[in-house]
This record gives structure tokens, sequence and C-alpha cells, in this order.
């Protein structure tokens, strides 16, 4: 573990946190007992340069230990902080681990596994601790569990991001840029942000998960999706420790997809996300279900934000199983995108086939219309089976194995490819498999 690396100024009390490559947070003497913090995020060749200096650690740099970082740190009282959920460099770690853990629980779909150890954390200390300690085991990272099917136990280490807060960093009057710790629930943040007046997520409204796992695999709803209000987000690197920021362009968002689940896959744990929102952001009721439900509920003049989100929400949980009620992870497959040329195929036997345009003069298909067209909606086996209002969606009805819903999956996969020639792809992680 590269990162943080703790420095003092010679001659000077200044403090200095490196935590990465292109990141470094200062401890500034105010008077004679406070302090006042700044982060420096180095962007360019001057600044980069004054992080490498200060990585070498010459004079006038003298390198600290972290307890005598904590010493001279204590010496004063913070003033100001501009800080972040989970961001205190060098916190004491409280996290432990927890041997043979049930993470079930943790985890929407409820399929039944353990994990060989588990920590929650609630700082990037404690991520760091948590990436360097039992480093021999393989370690998965849990977020809102909403996204996972278990198919056997983890016999590794799992941690449980369980940074929260929220804390706005900028607002003009109108735009508002706001951080959120990644453990927070999705949902909760969403209701906070409108209770606040800060609007353009409420089309995202009750879904199921975590804030740090939404930019991951860029979730998406009724029309709007988390990258067209994401800032920045900062993760640590599983290998160096080194605190990172990823801009939108460094994520390289998809359709349910980033380069967390690319290129970067595996390599890095989201801390914390940064959001840009809007006290006076359009609404986005142009998707069909939206208006019909604020038409049905007379709210179609006038329309508040608030009301886009009950209305979002009323659609949800009409057609959507409650993971608090029956275990299931969302919808389980992607929408798959084809070619025009199969697109033309499949409607000229199906001319009612749901579609919609995608990038790239493609087509993407509505997962949902296919399975269901197949007959599999409502489809029960065991303990397991196919949603009767989505048929995208599948589900534990108490006591499914990863195994049991992985073979149903694949089931239906065939029949789709058979009858269609489209191989449906899960959209929910499968580990273990
Ligand atoms: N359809 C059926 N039968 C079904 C389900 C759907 O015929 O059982 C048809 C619908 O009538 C419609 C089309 O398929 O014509 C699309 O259905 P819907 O609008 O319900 O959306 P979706 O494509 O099934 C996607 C997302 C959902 C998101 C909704 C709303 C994916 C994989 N899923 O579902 O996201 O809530 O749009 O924007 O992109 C999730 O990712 O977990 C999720 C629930």
């Amino acid at each position: 573990m590269d990162y943080p690396q703790f420095r003092k100024l010679e001659g000077a009390p200044n403090l200095y946190a490196i935590e990465g490559p292109k990141h470094v947070t200062e401890w500034q003497p105010l008077g004679t007992g406070k302090w006042v913090v700044h982060q420096h995020y180095a962007s360019d060749y001057p600044r980069y340069q004054w992080v490498t200096e200060l990585l070498q650690g010459d004079e006038p740099v003298c390198t600290l230990t972290v307890e005598g970082w904590h010493r001279l740190l204590n010496e004063r009282e913070v003033v100001s902080e501009e800080t972040a959920p989970g961001r205190i460099p060098g916190a004491p770690v409280q996290a432990s681990w927890k041997d043979e853990a049930a993470v079930g629980p943790l985890t929407t779909f409820g399929a039944t596994a353990h994990a060989h150890c588990l920590a929650e954390v609630a700082t990037d200390a404690e991520v760091r601790w948590a990436l360097q300690d039992r480093a021999a085991l393989p370690l998965m990272v849990l977020g809102g569990g909403s996204n996972v099917l278990m198919h056997r136990d983890w016999k590794g280490r799992m941690l449980h991001m369980n940074i929260r807060g929220v804390q706005k960093i900028a607002d003009d009057g109108n735009a508002i840029e706001v951080v959120v710790g990644a453990g927070d629930s999705w949902h909760d943040w969403v209701m906070h942000a409108l209770d606040e007046g800060w609007n353009g997520l409420e089309n995202l409204a009750l879904i199921p998960g975590s804030v740090g796992a939404s930019p991951m695999q860029n979730i998406g709803a009724y029309g709007v999706e988390v990258k067209d209000r994401f800032a920045w987000l900062e993760a640590i690197h599983r290998e160096t420790g080194a605190l990172e920021r990823f801009d939108a362009e460094r994520c390289a968002f998809g359709y349910r997809d980033s380069v967390f689940k690319q290129a970067e896959k595996d390599k890095w744990v989201i801390v914390r996300v940064a959001f840009r929102l809007d006290r006076s952001a359009p609404l986005n009721t142009q998707y069909g279900a939206i208006q019909t439900e604020l038409e049905s509920r007379g709210w179609d003049r006038g329309t508040t934000h608030r009301q886009v989100a009950e209305a979002v929400m009323a659609i949800r949980q009409s057609k959507l199983p409650d993971p608090s009620e029956v275990g299931n992870a969302g919808s389980f497959f992607k929408n798959p995108v084809v070619s025009q040329a199969v697109f033309e195929r499949i409607q000229s036997d199906h001319p009612e086939v749901a579609h919609y345009p995608a990038p790239g003069g493609k087509v993407k298909l509505a997962a949902g219309w296919l399975i269901d067209r197949a007959g599999w909606k409502g489809y029960r086996r065991g303990t397991c089976g196919v949603h009767d209002r989505q048929a995208l969606v599948l589900v534990n009805y108490g006591g499914a194995t990863g195994a049991e819903v992985w073979a149903l999956a694949l089931d239906i996969m065939e029949d789709v490819e058979a009858k269609y020639g489209v191989r449906l792809e899960p959209e929910v992680n499968q580990v273990g498999l």
C-alpha cells in the first residue's frame, strides 16, 4: 500500500497527507491553535510535479509516520474542513473482520451464502485497512447488494461499504454540487435531494442499491441515467491505496455500463460520488407511463419534481416486486442491443416487438417483452420464478440457491435464443459462477 503518505514542511507547521499521485490534503495553520484544511487536485503539470516532490520527501519536506502526523494534527483544532463523507486520512480504524458471516441477507436476492470474513467500512482509512489486512484472500466489495446473485460461499474477504453522509460543496443559487458517501442508500439520497429542492434525480426514485454502485452500472430508469447528473467520483485503488478522482469521461458510461465493469473492473473501491443538481431542472415526463400516471392523478399541469418521483414510485411498485417481500435484483437481464438487420428479421415475424432506437443506428429490444412472449412470465419452479408483472425480473420465493436461479436463467436464455435468435445477457453480477 503506497498511500496515504504523510509529510511536513521543515521549519513550518503545514501538514500534508498525500492520498494518491494526484491528490494532497493540506492542513494550514490559522493563528496559534487552528487548522484550515485544503484539498489539492493535481490536474496539470506544475501541481503534478509538486505532488511528486512532496512524495520524494527531500528538503524542505520531511516524512512523518501516521502516529507522528496524528500527534502534530492534534495540537490544533480543525476549524474549516473542505472535506467529504469518510475522507479523514489516517483516521483510527474501528472496523474488524467477522468470520463466516452470512451475506445472503445483505443482498436483495437473498440467496443463502457466507463470506469467509466480512468487514463494514465507514471511512477511507477503514477501506485501506481492509485492503491490506488478510491480503492473501481475494476481495469482494458489496454495496447495497441489489445487483448480485451469490452462487456459492465467498471464500475470501468481503468489504461492506458503509461510508455515509451528504455534503453540499457548491451552490450558485440554482445549480448545486453535492458529494454523497458510497454506502448511502440510493433511494434515501434521491428523497433527501428532493426535500432540499435539489432536482434532477426524481426519475431514479425507488431504485434499490447504494450510491456507490450507481455509477458502476450507470443505473437508469424512465428516460434518465445517473450519468446525466454525475459530476465525479472518488475511488481507492485496491493495490496502491491511492485515492483518485474519476470524471464522467474517465468513467466511460454506457447502457448499464462503465469503465468499472470493463478495463478497471475489480481495481477500485468507490468511496463517494458527486452529483450536479439543479433547482430548476427540466422535468422528464416524456416516458409514456409517467405521463399517464401524472394524468390519472390530475397532476399533468404545473407538475413538480416531487410529483414525478411519486409517479415513478407508483409505476415501479405496480410492476416490480418489493425486495423486502420477495427476493429479487431488479432486471435480471439487459435489454439486448442488436443491429438494424437483426431487428428487421425479428420484426418481420413479430411486428409488435417492443423496441427503442440505440446509439450507432442499432436497436434496443425489450428483454421483458421477449421473455413474456416466449411464455415465461409468472412461471414458477420451486423456490424461484419469473415475476408475474415484469418478465425481466427473476424472484426468490424463499430459500432459492444461486444455482437454482441460474438454471432457470439459462433455460430462459436458451428459449429466447431459439425463438428469436437473440442471446440475452444477465445484468445482475454473478458471484462464484
Ligand atoms: N414488456 C412486456 N412484458 C413484460 C415486461 C415488459 O411486454 O413482462 C414490454 C413492455 O410492455 C414495454 C417494454 O417491454 O413495451 C419495456 O418494458 P418497461 O418499460 O417495463 O422497461 P424495461 O425495458 O423492462 C427498463 C430497465 C428498468 C427500468 C425500466 C424503466 C433494463 C434492463 N431495465 O426495463 O431497470 O426501471 O426500463 O425505465 O434496462 C433495473 O435495471 O433493475 C430496472 C428495473
